[in-house]
């Protein structure tokens, strides 16, 4: 990865919200929000109940903002989720969870903090989700050894309490040093991360919240939550996530700014609606919806099925009533890394930039090297080899002479056997493809937002995916195929799922 770029400071003038009495953030001030009901941040601000991870206990305030002296403090929170039930990422999330999966030679999680380090005054990152937490631990020790001024700590869910719920849950730990603002960012985006625009936005607009959103085509959009705003202030007016019928072609990138103050009463009120209405479930993520997931306590009385809240059904739509939520709109790429195949177009837009920022990291092209290109350093490259564009080796790999390799991933200890063909595929950790063998996947235009195709009638993955340690035997074919770990192709094979 690029070294990070330390972005210059925020020399926008702080805007004083302070209220026009001498309340001061250790007496109760009161929030007004203007549907009417008010909230005392003493009153949302009980301790929260982490059995895993032990939060302060301590009872902390809301900063009201232009309090907290001095420059503002900003965080950020990286949504990870969970070992979910869904299948989207398989057969890759088999062996390894999809945050720490590698495109263009980094963890994808690794992109989305590599952004927020860029905001020079951003000094307490947490990871929030319900994977264990031995998953992010030598993640977490490289962020502190490449970023020592950065604190980047693991906060576990004991369950999947949303993209909200675990915010609300970790709320002393996220208010601790009385942040004005932080950032959210769901984990599985691949974007440019314009974090240092949506301050300037916020700070331009008083705001109290920002998302970053970009135009789809309209058949896609509401596979996204859309948002309809007003050109000119760039004000939300309305949001809608997932909607059944077309109202918008902005959509949501999961990429957001809150301010505190805000947010928090906003998610303490979706809780109390939900404790009025306790037949309201939100599901914790769209992958638990895939997977038959009945929410936790459904069908017992522990409680926790209320704790499920998600910012895109449960809170932005109240924001968007409460008139200070704006949308930065990014021209940059956007993608989702949802299911495995959406691994390599989001190699591809990663490798693109750090082509563009010409990143030490790539190879240099040549002509057998077609940039951008990506090959760790211990991996071995047959000078006759031809790669690229869009290609990532990781450690290790082996790749054979005459081998031809374009818009896919190799990954680690994986060898490509002389004169083998790879295009539009992942081949999987220590697989193995035979002499002369062509994989392949089918190209799907780059802003095509969909990873799947129709083959002779039936829906298939558009890029073939190779599990951990398969064989392709010499000479084999294998077509927009997704192959469980551990198989041996023997034949050619097209259009099928190798279970
Ligand atoms: N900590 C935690 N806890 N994280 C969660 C949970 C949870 O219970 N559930 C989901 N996440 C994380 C996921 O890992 C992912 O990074 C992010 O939150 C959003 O995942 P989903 O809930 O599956 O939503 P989605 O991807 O279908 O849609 C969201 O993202 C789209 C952009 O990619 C919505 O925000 C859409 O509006 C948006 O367009």
């Amino acid at each position: 990865m690029e070294a990070p770029v330390r972005t210059r400071a925020l020399l926008l003038a702080k805007t004083d919200h302070s209220p026009p009495d001498d309340s001061t953030p250790e007496q109760p001030c009161l929030i007004f929000r203007p549907d009417s009901h008010t909230i005392s941040p003493r009153e949302i601000l009980q301790p929260s109940s982490s059995t895993h991870t032990a939060p302060s206990t301590m009872s902390l305030q809301i900063p009201m903002r232009g309090k907290s002296g001095g420059a503002p403090v900003t965080k950020a929170v990286i949504l990870v989720g969970g070992p979910s039930r869904g299948t989207r990422f398989r057969p890759l999330s088999l062996d390894l969870p999809k945050p720490l999966f590698e495109v263009a030679g980094h963890p994808i999680i690794e992109h989305c903090f590599a952004a927020i380090a860029r905001v020079q005054e951003i000094r307490e990152v947490f990871i929030v989700g319900y994977y264990d937490e031995s998953v992010f631990r030598d993640f977490i020790k490289d962020c502190s050894r490449t970023h020592p001024h950065i604190s980047v700590k693991y906060l576990r869910e004991y369950q999947a309490l949303g993209t909200a719920g675990g915010l609300y849950h970790f709320r002393d730990a996220i208010l601790k040093g009385r942040p004005d603002r932080f950032f959210v960012l769901n984990a599985d985006v691949c974007c440019s991360f314009p974090l240092e625009q949506m301050l300037r936005l916020f700070e331009e607009k008083d705001a109290e919240a920002i998302i970053l959103g970009t135009r789809v085509p309209n058949d896609s959009a509401t596979n996204f939550g859309c948002i309809v705003s007003d050109a000119h202030s760039k004000r939300v007016l309305h949001y809608v996530e997932k909607p059944e019928s077309h109202i918008s072609n902005l959509i949501n990138c999961g990429v957001y700014l809150f301010a505190t103050e805000a947010i928090f009463p906003s998610i303490k009120s979706a809780i109390k609606r939900r404790a009025d209405r306790p037949r309201l479930v939100s599901y914790p993520s769209s992958d638990a919806l895939d997977s038959q997931y009945t929410p936790a306590g459904d069908d017992d009385d522990d409680g926790t099925k209320n704790e499920v809240i998600r910012l895109e059904q449960d809170i932005l739509s109240d924001l968007a009533d409460s008139r200070q939520f704006f949308v930065l709109e990014t021209k940059d790429f956007w993608r989702q890394i949802k299911t495995a195949g959406s691994a390599v177009p989001a190699n591809a837009l990663y490798l693109t930039k750090a082509f563009q920022q010409q990143s030490e990291e790539l190879a240099k092209p040549s002509a057998n090297i077609l940039p951008p290109v990506y090959i760790h350093p211990s991996a071995q490259i047959d000078p006759t080899a031809k790669l690229g564009p869009n290609v990532s080796i990781g450690p290790r790999a082996v790749i054979g002479a005459g081998v031809r390799i374009k818009e896919s991933i190799v990954l680690e200890d994986a060898e490509i056997r002389h004169d083998a063909c790879v295009l539009y595929s992942i081949i999987g950790w220590n697989s193995r493809i035979g002499a002369w063998a062509r994989v392949e996947g089918t190209p799907t235009p780059i802003r095509e937002h969909s990873t799947s195709v129709v083959k002779n009638g039936v829906k298939v993955q558009s890029i073939t995916i190779l599990g951990k340690e398969c064989a392709v035997a010499d000479e084999v074919r294998v077509q927009n195929c997704v192959c469980l770990p551990y198989k041996e192709l023997k034949r050619d094979v097209a259009n099928e799922v190798i279970m």
